[in-house]
């Protein structure tokens, strides 16, 4: 796992950029796993700069999401796939049908679930997944406890993750989603590479269990330490519970 400190997000924006911008070199098909929340917002922002003026094109890639609120209305602005919509895809050149994201209005959500896991395997994997972190460690919505082997399902937000969204909703808690559609630890792992992002103090904690902690299921992102192809950009202030956060500040 290699660790990277910056000191803003857009210089992290502009690493994370590279890297998609190799791999879009190297195979022009390939397949970004792509995550909703603040952290992504700076490689999104350099990738459609990139692509405006300096022709970058994802016409023959593919984007997959990592999770998706379950019950909230086609047309509502937090609706993930909105999101990405709006925050990333709108600004490049994808293919209509070459964003994917699982249902959260399907009738039969747990048979969504699957279809979702399904569809990534017969798409042949995703090549660089972009993950950010909540501040209880958890990835997509992985919450504490889940499985290492878990799959794309359903799941129960806890009360943290409702309360840290919120901001999202008008600070409004009861209107964030109780159920959410998140691709599994199990899942997420078999990307052949992952970048995560975690910018701000709130994320601290996570970022020290990560880069310091042991594995431990009560902290979901510790798993990473697991993966052969991992780095983990974190600006000062995520950095600031690290024990020597300047040994990583050249990477
Ligand atoms: C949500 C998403 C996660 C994301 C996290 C952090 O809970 N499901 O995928 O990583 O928020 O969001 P932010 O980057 O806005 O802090």
């Amino acid at each position: 796992m290699k660790v990277v400190i910056k000191s803003s997000a857009e210089e992290i924006g502009n690493d994370i950029a590279d890297s998609i911008q190799q791999l879009i070199g190297q195979k022009p098909t390939a397949n970004l796993g792509v995550a909703t929340g603040s952290s992504p917002l700076s490689v999104y922002r350099e990738l459609a700069r990139r692509h405006s003026e300096e022709s970058l094109s994802f016409a023959r890639a593919q984007a997959f999401m990592l999770d998706e609120y379950v019950g909230l209305s086609a047309n509502h602005p937090e609706r993930y796939f909105n999101v990405i919509t709006r925050d990333f895809a709108c600004h490049l050149d994808f293919a209509d049908d070459a964003i994917h994201g699982p249902d959260g209005l399907a009738k039969d959500i747990e048979a969504e679930a699957r279809k979702y896991d399904e569809s990534l395997a017969n798409a042949g994997g995703i090549d660089l997944q972009i993950l950010g972190v909540g501040s209880n460690g958890h990835i997509a919505f992985n919450e504490p406890g889940s499985e290492w082997d878990s799959r794309t399902r359903t799941i129960a937000l806890t009360e943290q993750t409702r309360h840290d969204n919120a901001r999202f909703f008008d600070q409004e808690i009861t209107a964030v989603p109780k159920l959410a559609l998140t691709q599994g630890l199990g899942t997420i792992m078999e990307a052949r590479q992952l970048v995560m992002i975690a910018l701000g103090e709130n994320k601290a904690d996570a970022a020290r269990e990560l880069v310091e902690g042991r594995v431990t299921e009560q902290w979901p992102i510790t798993i990473l330490q697991q993966h052969p192809d991992v780095v983990v950009y974190l600006d000062d202030a995520a950095a600031a519970k690290l024990s020597d956060p300047d040994s990583y500040r050249n990477n």
